[in-house]
């Protein structure tokens, strides 16, 4: 049946489909340094299995867990997808005592799921220190070399870094950033031995870095713009007249700045939470979608940005874990603690993140998008396709073989990115949205990964004559006279 279109449109419409029917390679496009971290305090959460295909169709390739729960390790085998996994802290005292407990944490948690699994570090505690868990704070260290022992003896020392997250109480002074310091308190019992680990051992100082906080504890002295990377003047360095455009990079630089006043300048820093309520309670202004989409999105694009890096360390990207996959129900007040989710429990999402980065940042509006019904049959959206990419006008380059919305390699798919730029370029006519009844409207971003399904605001004019539909209507007909008649 395909020779009718191939005569009537040219050279487009069959190279699309053989690219539909013979080739499946998945694209391997990844979002590089950006994290999520996966925090299950809830009761209400899709399977691990789900997360880690949510996470693979939004390119994202490392994750942290807050535990070293068997059925997420194992969900992750197989999946592409680096893991950083967390020493409770309650077992940190045990670790550092006794060699043995180490070795036995690590043949339950880590032997029986590696390398299926790719965990990429271990985490010993999280933020120990000036917490409710500050009197094991002198185990840590301990912990960490014994956790690494055991690694080592089984030759897992190079590939699994040994890590411990801090928060940025860490430091007594971090403003300006390279007058950062550490605590005094802890410099010379934990904070020396810690960054000599790291550094002996090649791994990162962990770091949370939350300008959402700095905001909330300080809305005088922080501008929210510059919280948000959306500052048009930044801050300088007093010191070292460098220029700040964002909070996070200046919480970053403090820490690089603490570290090299103890002579240590070859640890790198990596983000091992940072994000920005979606919602708060009635006093907590700041924790809205906006502002949640606005912070991470500029995050992500910072960070993926060739050349990134921070005004300290230009050049060297910074790694960071935005703060967290999922709302989580079970976290205490206030109600911003149970709203940091990209996605809501039932898995769809809080607001559209693009993790490969983009341009800009997309503001949260209510959007409208034309995609495939699920129930359409192959032929009839076979035929829609002809239509839409065809004499149809829309773009549909990303769906070719090696375009970012070519896989996964369905009609469904394919008609529906085809059928979604088809209606936003007809100014979202809801006439333009049918297809003989394939199509259908949605008000859920169908992008995934690098796919974008873009989508626009209503404006004044239609890129497609009525005549389009009515030409549309007259090929089905047509086809449907010629399929019936073979
Ligand atoms: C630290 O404090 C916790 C809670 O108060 C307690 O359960 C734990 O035994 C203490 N650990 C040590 C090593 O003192
Ligand atoms: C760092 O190194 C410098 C130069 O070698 C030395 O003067 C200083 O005392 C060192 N500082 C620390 C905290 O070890
Ligand atoms: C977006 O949609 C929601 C729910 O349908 C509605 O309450 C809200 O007013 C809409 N916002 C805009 C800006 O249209
Ligand atoms: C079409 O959209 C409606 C409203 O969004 C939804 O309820 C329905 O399940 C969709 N149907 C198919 C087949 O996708
Ligand atoms: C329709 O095409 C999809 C691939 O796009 C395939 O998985 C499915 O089996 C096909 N359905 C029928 C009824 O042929
Ligand atoms: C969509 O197309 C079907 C079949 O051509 C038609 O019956 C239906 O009325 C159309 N719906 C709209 C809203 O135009």
């Amino acid at each position: 049946m395909g020779s009718i279109f191939r005569h009537r449109f040219g050279m487009l419409v069959p190279l699309l489909f053989l690219s539909m029917m013979f080739s499946s390679s998945p694209s391997s496009v990844s979002a590089g340094s950006v994290g999520i971290c996966y925090g299950r305090n809830a009761n209400n959460l899709p399977t691990p299995l789900q997360a880690v295909a949510l996470c693979r169709a939004k390119g994202i390739t490392k994750v942290r867990i807050f535990d070293a729960d068997p059925g997420v390790i194992q969900s992750f085998s197989d999946s592409g997808i680096s893991l950083s996994i967390t020493i409770s802290n309650g077992d940190i005292t045990g670790i550092a005592l006794d060699q043995n407990v180490a070795d036995k944490w690590i043949g339950d948690n880590v032997l029986p799921y590696v390398p299926a699994t790719s965990i990429s570090s271990i985490a010993v505690g999280t933020e120990v220190i000036f917490t409710n868990a500050a009197n094991i704070s002198s185990f840590i260290v301990p912990a960490m070399r014994n956790i690494f022992m055991s690694l080592k003896a089984n030759n897992l020392d190079s590939s699994i870094k040994v890590v411990s997250p801090n928060s940025m109480s860490v430091l007594s002074k971090s403003y300006p950033p390279s007058a950062g310091i550490f605590d005094p308190t802890i410099t010379y019992n934990i904070i020396i031995p810690m960054l000599s680990f790291l550094s002996q051992t090649g791994a990162p100082f962990m770091l949370n870095s939350y300008p959402y906080y700095a905001y909330v504890n300080d809305p005088q002295g922080v501008p929210l713009e510059y919280a948000l990377f959306t500052s048009k003047v930044g801050v300088i360095d007093s010191n070292s007249q460098l220029h700040y455009t964002n909070l996070f990079d200046a919480q970053v630089d403090a820490v690089y700045a603490a570290m090299a006043a103890l002579n240590f300048s070859n640890i790198p820093v990596v983000v091992s939470e940072t994000g920005w309520p979606s919602k708060g309670d009635s006093s907590e202004k700041a924790a809205n979608t906006q502002n949640a989409q606005t912070y991470n999105q500029n995050l992500i694009n910072e960070l993926v940005r060739d050349q990134a890096g921070t005004p300290m360390r230009p050049g060297t990207q910074v790694e960071a874990y935005i703060f967290a996959l999922y709302n989580e129900n079970l976290k205490p007040d206030p109600e911003s603690e149970r709203n940091f989710g990209i996605y809501y429990a039932d898995g769809t999402e809080v607001y559209p993140l693009n993790f490969y980065g983009g341009t800009g940042t997309v503001v949260m509006q209510n959007r409208t998008w034309c995609v495939a019904r699920n129930d359409a049959s192959n032929g009839s959206l076979q035929i829609a396709l002809d239509f839409v990419c065809g004499p149809g006008h829309a773009n549909c380059d990303a769906i070719q073989e090696g375009g970012p919305c070519y896989e996964p390699n369905t009609y469904v798919n394919h008609a529906s990115y085809a059928f979604n730029d088809y209606f936003q370029k007809s100014n979202m006519d809801p006439r333009a949205c049918n297809f003989s009844g394939t199509a259908n409207l949605t008000q859920r971003d169908p992008s995934y990964g690098s796919c974008i399904f873009y989508a626009r605001l209503p404006s004044s004019g239609y890129l497609h004559s009525p005549q389009a539909y009515y030409g549309f209507s007259a090929l089905v007909a047509l086809v449907l006279l010629l399929l019936l008649r073979d």
